[in-house]
């Protein structure tokens, strides 16, 4: 690792681009780049630990935003969880029934459905990648772009999205739920004060519900938890690279991400026309901005990038390495970069949240699948 490189990461911190427990007290090594540039490559040997555990595990610490935002999350109760669960699996949410969430989440395969852009209703495609929904309640907000600031806010949008579950109306979600008792009667005991307990904003706030069930463990957990020898050597100098040239302005907080949004092509400019967090606020300054993902799981949520574009991890590294810090590891980092991030691949839940659940039957009245 060479010294510039932690210089431009400090650098980037100090630019106040992010607010993160970054290293302000760690003082900027000097800069000799003109020095190193010429100096021809060195005998690899490891690089000596440079930053100590406690500083390694205070980028992975929550915010105080963050916990005041959890303590103020609401109490979901067994019921709503269970229901949340039947609705995440239902494909008659969808106006041909033939797509669930799960379609696109698969929780068996944490939570994505490893496609570059997912299929919709009749097969269309989206332009963006399917995020993972484990971790997802950790995020500041949901979606690439931001555009919505909760879960219970984001369930509406891929039932009525024309190229996802493709509901035509709020209407036709009640007809069919109305239209089975079991669910009549989920509802009710979900939402025992509600005059009207089958609603939309229900069946969103109980699929909320069981997402915010969905997160893994992994070996990282226990490094945070104190346990220093659960990270491998090379796990480690991943994890220190990580912090000290500057992944870590971004990808921090207890998921490894999602805590902020943040050009795509800091330093360098990226290639895509997706104008990002744009669409949403119309502001200049959110072009190409995205909602940072987790880096939970990332081993296994591939292809990566709001796009799919990136085929393996190697590549996602060097390419943020390029463009959001420009600078350029050598094979060997970028090597433990990646051991370090496969330490963040966590055990899927038991059977009682993958298992698609028993769902219950359509009556007479509940409307038919369209193909249209
Ligand atoms: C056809 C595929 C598809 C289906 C069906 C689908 N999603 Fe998604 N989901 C996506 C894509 C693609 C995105 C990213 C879209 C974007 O950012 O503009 C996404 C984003 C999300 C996110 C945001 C995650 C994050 O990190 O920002 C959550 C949560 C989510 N979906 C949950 C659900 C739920 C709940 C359902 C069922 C009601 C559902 N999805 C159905 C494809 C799908
Ligand atoms: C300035 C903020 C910033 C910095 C610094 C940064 N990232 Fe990222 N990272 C992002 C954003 C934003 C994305 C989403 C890119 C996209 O939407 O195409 C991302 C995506 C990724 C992904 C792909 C995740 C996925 O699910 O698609 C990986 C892997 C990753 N970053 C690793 C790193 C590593 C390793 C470093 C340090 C070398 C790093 N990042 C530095 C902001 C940053």
């Amino acid at each position: 690792m060479k010294q510039y490189r932690l210089w431009l990461g400090a650098g980037l911190v100090s630019l106040g681009a992010v607010s993160s427990s970054c290293s302000k007290e760690s003082p900027p090594p000097e800069p000799k780049p003109a020095a190193v540039a010429a100096a021809p490559e060195p005998a690899p040997e490891p690089p000596k630990p440079r930053m100590s555990y406690e500083k390694l595990v205070s980028f992975f610490r929550q915010s105080a935003a963050a916990k005041a935002a959890e303590a103020e999350a609401p109490a979901d109760t067994p019921a709503q969880i269970a229901l949340g669960r039947m609705l995440f699996f239902e494909t008659r949410l969808s106006k041909n029934h033939d797509i669930s969430c799960n379609s696109c989440h698969d929780l068996a395969t944490f939570g994505v459905d490893g496609k570059a852009t997912s299929e919709g209703h009749k097969g269309q495609k989206g332009s963006r990648n399917a995020p993972t929904v484990f971790h997802a309640s950790g995020h500041i907000a949901q979606f690439w772009d931001g555009r919505a600031t909760t879960l219970e806010e984001q369930v509406s949008g891929p039932m009525l999205n024309p190229a996802e579950m493709a509901m035509p109306d709020e209407k036709r979600i009640l007809a069919t739920l109305n239209s089975i008792p079991q669910y009549v009667k989920a509802f009710k005991d979900s939402y025992p004060r509600d005059k009207k307990p089958v609603s939309v904003t229900n069946a969103a706030r109980s699929i909320a519900a069981f997402e915010r069930k969905l997160f893994t463990t992994a070996r990282f957990d226990k490094f945070l938890a104190g346990d220093e020898s659960a990270l491998t050597e090379q796990e480690r100098r991943g994890l220190e690279l990580f912090a000290s040239s500057g992944c870590t302005t971004c990808h921090n907080g207890p998921s490894v991400g999602g805590t902020s949004f943040q050009k795509l092509g800091l330093i360098e400019e990226y290639p895509t026309d997706d104008k990002g967090r744009f669409d949403v606020t119309k502001n200049e300054e959110d072009l190409h901005k995205f909602r940072v993902p987790t880096l939970r799981n990332v081993e296994k949520t591939g292809p990566w990038f709001h796009d799919g574009s990136v085929k393996d991890l190697p590549t996602a590294v060097r390419l943020m390495a390029k463009h959001q810090l420009g600078m350029s590891f050598s094979d060997a980092e970028v090597d433990d970069i990646v051991a370090f991030l496969k330490s963040l691949t966590g055990e899927l839940p038991g059977p009682e949240v993958l298992t698609p659940p028993e769902l219950p039957p359509s009556t007479r009245t509940t409307p038919k699948p369209d193909p249209t």
